[in-house]
Order: structure tokens, then C-alpha cells, then sequence
């Protein structure tokens, strides 16, 4: 009986070993992103706070990763705060968090974001009235979020998207009407980048933005940073959102860094990367579970992905995935409720074909 049930179970092992293509490897026995892609750029990863107090992220996070975003909590409306007379406060306790965790665990900090149109209260823009403020007020209201919150930082926080998303496309003057822009004027772009780097000098300010390597707004993008740089803004460099979806041209990609990089003195951080398996924002079948062949044309596509950044290791010094694993992207609930796969682990903390291309991608 007992030989019966080991021939059983020997069984069933190998048939599990064939139907699984192999074992599956334990998270701890692959390569570390960090490490493969040391002589190349810095690994970095965006995190809710919740990550920080669960053991199995925190032994992913610091076996892959040596840079890190806070998702959420370093936004204007994680920071900003009015008591009862209205009067402007901070709260850093959870933004604090980043900070102690990077340093224990020797990582860096990229501060996302100081300058937005999103995620920012509408009451900042007004006065105790509900008015609108003055250009004057304005800036100066600014002038003291970006010293308080640059300067607590300084040293601590290495890079930060000063401006994010001030590009629109569809504008004559290629610029967002965001309150910023309606309240201050278009020079509210550069009066950041002067603020941020008053309060932090060694910091690295980066313009940040999504689409950016669709050929329109590449362009509106370049010229804005250029005409930036050539007038002496202090601006070290283009964040380049990149999130993507299968149907995405990345020959666009690697033109729009080559055209970023003729700016001189200019670093390019890849800042939100995520691909995700449809091939457009509203796709009319929703995947159960992703089907193997679209994990191997994702894995694909992210290979493809690296080798471009990997051509351009002279300028892109940071890439960042906008989330640890499938199950946290934002792409699951920001779209509309939906089932995606984005990024290069799974669920179960698990590897995917896109992980092992991306290691493949050094290689070549
Ligand atoms: C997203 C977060 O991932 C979500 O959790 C949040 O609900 C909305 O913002 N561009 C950016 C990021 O610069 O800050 C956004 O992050 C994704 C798009």
C-alpha cells in the first residue's frame, strides 16, 4: 500500500513538472532585477504604504528593487491639510514612512509630485471666500509648499517630478488650462522648478508625462524642456511615464528619447512603467485569466522595451515600475474595474514570461 501511494504521488509530481513546463522557481532562487541591471540604471518600484507592513512585499521590494516611488502618499492631497479657521497645514507621518524604509534598506527615493493638476485639493487654489487667488498669492502659496516639502527632504528624497502632466496636445500654446495654469500663468512651470531646486540644490528635477513619445506631444514636450534649459530653469530631466498597452509603437519610444537626449545636460527617468495585456484603454473582451499566448506577446514587447532603454544607458539613469505586482496596479481599478496583468510579477509573487524577457535583455 505505502509503495502504491508513492508511485502515486511520484506521479502526479511529474506530471506537474511537464504540465507546468518545469518547477516553478521560488521567488528568492531568480536573478534580482536591481542587481542585473546595476551597471545600467537604477530598478525602482511605486508602493502604497500598506507594502511596508507585509513581510512578503518587503522581501520582494528589497530583492529587486533599489528605487522607489511613493503611488499616492507624497501628492499634495496626501500632504496638505486645513483646520477649522482654514489655516494651510502638513501631514508627513505616512510620507515619513518611505523615507525610513529606503534608508534602512538602502534604496532611493523619487518624490512624486509637487506640481499637478490632479490629486491636488481645489481648496489650495482659492482664498478663505472660495475665490480664486491671486497670481501673487498663488505663487507664494507655492513658493512655501514646494520649500516646506522639498526642503524636510533635502538629501533624503534624490529626484523629484516638479511638474507632472502640463502638457496638453489640444491647446494652441501645447499647455493644460489646470487651475495652476489659470491662476498663476504659464510661467508657473519654470517658478516650480526655481522653488525646488532653491529648497533642495543637489535634488534632480524632472518634468514628468504620460503619451510623451506620441510624436505631437513629444514635441510640445521637448520644446518646453529645452527652451527651459536653454534660459538656465534649473531642470535635470523628462520623466517618461510610459504607461503602455500592447498596441503601442515602441520605435516611437526609442525616437522620443533619441530626440530628449539632443537636449544637453538632460537625464531621462522612465517613471510609471507598466504594459498593460489589452490593446487599448477600453477593450471590448475582458480576460478571466490572461491567456498564455498574451503573456508571451507581453513578455515580448517588454523585451523589445528594455533593449531601446538598454541602447540609451548614457541618458536613462532610473526605471520604475508603477506597481510590485498584478494584483496592486492601478490599471485594475483607475479605468474602470477590469482585470489586467501589467507588470512582472503575479498575484502569487510569482515571476512572469515578462520578467524572465527583461532579464533575457541583458544578454544581448
Ligand atoms: C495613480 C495611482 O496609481 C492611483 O492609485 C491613483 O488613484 C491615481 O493616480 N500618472 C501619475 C500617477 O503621475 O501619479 C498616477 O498614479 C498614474 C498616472
Amino acid at each position: 500500500m505505502k509503495k502504491l501511494i508513492f508511485a502515486i504521488t511520484l506521479l502526479l509530481i511529474v506530471f506537474t513538472v511537464i504540465i507546468k513546463g518545469g518547477p516553478q522557481p521560488m521567488s528568492s532562487q531568480i536573478p534580482s532585477l536591481k542587481d542585473v541591471f546595476l551597471q545600467d540604471f537604477k530598478i525602482g518600484v511605486a508602493l502604497p504604504v500598506r507594502v511596508f507592513s507585509n513581510s512578503m512585499d518587503v522581501e520582494l521590494i528589497t530583492k529587486h528593487f533599489n528605487s522607489m516611488t511613493a503611488e499616492n502618499e507624497m501628492k499634495p492631497e496626501s500632504i496638505l491639510r486645513r483646520d477649522a479657521s482654514g489655516k494651510i497645514y502638513y501631514d508627513f507621518t505616512v510620507a515619513d514612512r518611505y523615507i525610513e524604509f529606503a534608508q534602512k534598506h538602502g534604496m532611493v527615493v523619487r518624490g512624486h509630485t509637487l506640481v499637478w493638476h490632479s490629486q491636488t485639493p481645489e481648496w489650495f487654489f482659492k482664498d478663505e471666500k472660495g475665490n480664486l487667488l491671486s497670481r501673487e498669492a498663488m505663487i507664494e502659496r507655492m513658493r512655501e509648499y514646494i520649500h516646506t516639502v522639498v526642503g524636510r527632504y533635502r538629501g533624503k528624497v534624490y529626484a523629484w517630478d516638479v511638474v507632472n502632466e502640463a502638457v496638453d496636445e489640444n491647446q494652441p500654446d501645447g499647455l493644460r488650462r489646470s487651475l495652476w495654469y489659470q491662476v498663476i500663468g504659464p510661467d508657473y512651470i519654470e517658478l516650480a522648478f526655481k522653488f525646488a531646486h532653491e529648497a533642495d540644490p543637489d535634488a534632480l528635477l524632472f518634468y514628468n508625462d504620460y503619451n510623451e513619445f506620441f510624436p505631437k506631444k513629444r514635441d510640445i514636450i521637448f520644446k518646453l524642456v529645452k527652451e527651459m534649459r536653454e534660459k538656465g530653469v534649473p531642470i535635470h530631466g523628462i520623466g517618461m511615464q510610459q504607461h503602455l498597452t500592447l498596441a503601442d509603437n515602441v520605435g516611437w519610444i526609442d525616437i522620443a528619447i533619441q530626440k530628449f537626449k539632443t537636449i544637453s545636460g538632460i537625464q531621462i527617468h522612465i517613471t510609471e512603467l507598466d504594459v498593460s495585456v489589452y490593446k487599448s484603454r477600453s477593450p471590448s473582451i475582458i480576460y478571466q485569466t490572461p491567456p498564455l499566448e498574451v503573456l508571451k506577446e507581453q513578455a515580448e514587447f517588454y523585451r523589445k522595451l528594455f533593449e531601446i532603454y538598454r541602447k540609451h544607458t548614457d541618458v536613462i539613469t532610473n526605471v520604475t515600475f508603477w506597481g510590485l505586482k498584478d494584483d496592486y496596479s492601478w490599471l485594475r481599478f483607475f479605468f474602470g474595474r477590469r482585470n489586467d496583468w501589467p507588470l512582472l510579477f503575479d498575484e502569487n509573487y510569482q515571476p512572469k514570461p515578462a520578467f524572465w524577457s527583461v532579464i533575457e535583455s541583458v544578454s544581448k
